[in-house]
C-alpha cells in the first residue's frame, strides 16, 4: 500500500492543488485524475457527500484518506475549512487545444486578453464552467492553471478548455470584443462559435486583440461609470449568449 503523504510530497509540483471538498468534488465530476486525497476529517467529508454530491460520494470515499491534522496542514499552503485536499493531474496542453479547436462550436471560447488578477481569472473559468463554454483562452503572462486561480474556480478547470495562447495562436472563430466604446450587445445574437473576448483590468484590450477582433461590443452602463469588473462582464456576456438563438449566423 503507498504512502499518500509521500505521494502528496512526490507529486505536488507537478499536480493541481484542489483545495477543498468543493473543489475535488468538482473536479472528480468532470473526470479529473486524482492520484491523491487527503483529510483530517474523514467521516466530515463524507457526510458533505453523502449531503451535497452524492453521486461521486462512492469516488470520494474509495480516494480519501484520513491523515492527522498537522499533516494536512504542512501538505497545503492554508488549510480549508472543510480539510481536505487532493491533487490531480493537468491535462496535456495538446488535448486543451483539440478541445478549443474542435468544430462545428456549440458554445463560446472566452478569451481573457492579459489578465492580471488571478481571482478574476478563476471567477470567469466558474462561469465558463457553469454556461457550458468551449473553453478559456488567456493571453499574456498569468497563468490560468496557478493554483489561485484553480480556488478561484472551485475545481471547475476540468469542465471546460483552459489554456494560455498568444493572440495570433487562438481558435478559428468570429471575434466579438468587449468594450465601453463598442456597439450596444444587446443588438446582437451571439453565435455559438464566437470567441468573447475581454480587455486587462487595467488597460483594456490589447492593440493586437482590437485588430484580431470582428466587432466591438458594449454592456449597457450609465454615464459616468467608467467600466464594470471583468468577471462580471464576462457573466453578462455570457448570460446573454444563452438568451440568443443558437441558430444565430456567423456575420
Ligand atoms: C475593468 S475593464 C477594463 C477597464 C480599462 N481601464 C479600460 O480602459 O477598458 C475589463 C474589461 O471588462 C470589459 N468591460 C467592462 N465594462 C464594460 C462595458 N461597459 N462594456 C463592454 N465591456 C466592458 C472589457 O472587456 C474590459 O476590457
Amino acid at each position: 500500500m503507498t504512502d499518500p503523504v509521500s505521494d502528496w510530497r512526490r507529486l505536488a509540483d507537478s499536480h493541481v492543488l484542489l483545495d477543498g471538498f468543493h473543489a475535488l468534488k468538482h473536479a472528480v465530476r468532470f473526470g479529473a485524475e486524482v492520484p491523491v486525497a487527503v483529510t483530517a476529517d474523514r467521516a466530515a467529508a463524507l457526510a458533505l457527500a453523502d449531503d451535497l454530491a452524492p453521486d461521486v460520494r462512492g469516488t470520494l470515499d474509495a480516494l480519501l484518506t484520513e491523515v492527522p491534522e498537522t499533516t494536512y496542514a504542512s501538505l497545503v499552503p492554508r488549510p480549508h475549512p472543510t480539510a481536505v485536499a487532493a491533487l490531480a493531474v493537468r491535462p496535456s496542453r495538446e488535448a486543451q487545444l483539440a478541445k478549443l479547436a474542435h468544430t462545428p462550436r456549440t458554445a463560446p471560447v472566452v478569451v481573457l486578453d492579459n489578465p492580471r488578477n488571478l481571482g478574476n481569472a478563476g471567477a470567469v473559468i466558474r462561469l465558463a464552467a457553469g454556461f457550458g463554454a468551449t473553453g478559456v483562452v488567456t493571453t499574456g503572462t498569468l497563468d490560468p492553471w496557478h493554483p489561485t486561480v484553480v480556488r478561484g474556480g472551485a475545481g471547475l478547470h476540468f469542465a471546460t478548455a483552459v489554456e494560455r495562447l498568444a493572440v495570433a495562436e487562438l481558435p478559428a472563430g468570429p471575434v466579438f470584443a468587449l468594450d465601453p466604446e463598442g456597439d450596444d450587445l444587446r443588438g446582437v445574437e451571439l453565435p455559438d462559435d464566437a470567441l468573447l473576448a475581454f480587455g486587462s483590468e487595467r488597460t483594456g484590450l490589447s492593440t493586437e486583440l482590437r485588430a484580431r477582433a470582428d466587432r466591438l461590443l458594449s454592456l449597457p452602463m450609465r454615464p459616468q461609470v467608467s467600466s464594470y469588473n471583468l468577471a462580471t462582464s464576462v457573466a453578462m456576456t455570457l448570460y446573454h449568449w444563452s438568451h440568443g438563438a443558437r441558430s444565430a449566423p456567423t456575420p
